[in-house]
């Protein structure tokens, strides 16, 4: 039978990186910029990603990291042949599980606005769908903007999380 599983890699090794850089080129052009599988590998020396694998191939990542006091996704993306299968959401379900356990109390993800490329509808209904709310629109990042979305963590019993 095929085995398919989320793994968490902290610093993840060569072999996971050169499988998500591999990955972040399949979605150059429609979905990102050229730049991004190269600076996606130089990203990951300093990130950590959940892995969706399917046969010890990854076919979907969710990649983060700590900035200002919240969680920072800095690229998702599922294998356009796996793409609607629920694979992102289970990547997201465990990121932001991850996320309380640490004690954050908000996870932020900057994406393209979708004025400027329509492909994007469909990211933000999927960020929306998992919590996320506008926040912010960047006019000044990247080539043509940015929207900053965020999600407020709740505790298990629907409190706002708090450290001491
Ligand atoms: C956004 C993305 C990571 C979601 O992963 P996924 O495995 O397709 O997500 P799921 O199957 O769990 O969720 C499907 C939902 O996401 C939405 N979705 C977002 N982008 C989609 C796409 N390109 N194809 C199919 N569904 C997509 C669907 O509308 C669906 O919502 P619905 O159930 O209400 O119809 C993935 O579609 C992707 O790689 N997109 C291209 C790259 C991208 O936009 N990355 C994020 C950059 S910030």
């Amino acid at each position: 039978m095929r085995e398919d599983r989320i793994c968490l890699y902290c610093r993840p090794p060569a072999c996971i990186i050169e499988q998500i850089v591999a990955l972040a080129g399949l979605l150059t052009g429609e979905w990102f910029t050229a730049n991004v599988p190269e600076d996606t590998r130089r990203d990951l020396l300093f990130h950590d990603v959940f892995c969706a694998e399917l046969d010890n191939q990854v076919i979907g990542c969710l990649i983060f990291t700590s900035l200002d006091g919240s969680l920072q996704i800095t690229l998702m993306a599922t294998h356009p042949a796996f793409r609607g299968q629920g694979i992102g959401s289970r990547l997201m379900e465990r990121f932001v599980h991850h996320a309380r356990q640490l004690g954050f109390e908000r996870v932020v993800v900057l994406t393209v606005p979708p004025e400027v490329k329509p492909a994007y509808h469909a990211t933000v209904h999927f960020y929306q769908k998992h919590g996320f709310v506008l926040n912010r629109h960047y006019t000044e990042l990247w080539e043509h903007g940015a929207l900053e979305l965020v999600k407020v963590l709740k505790s298990e019993t629907g409190m706002i999380s708090r450290r001491n």
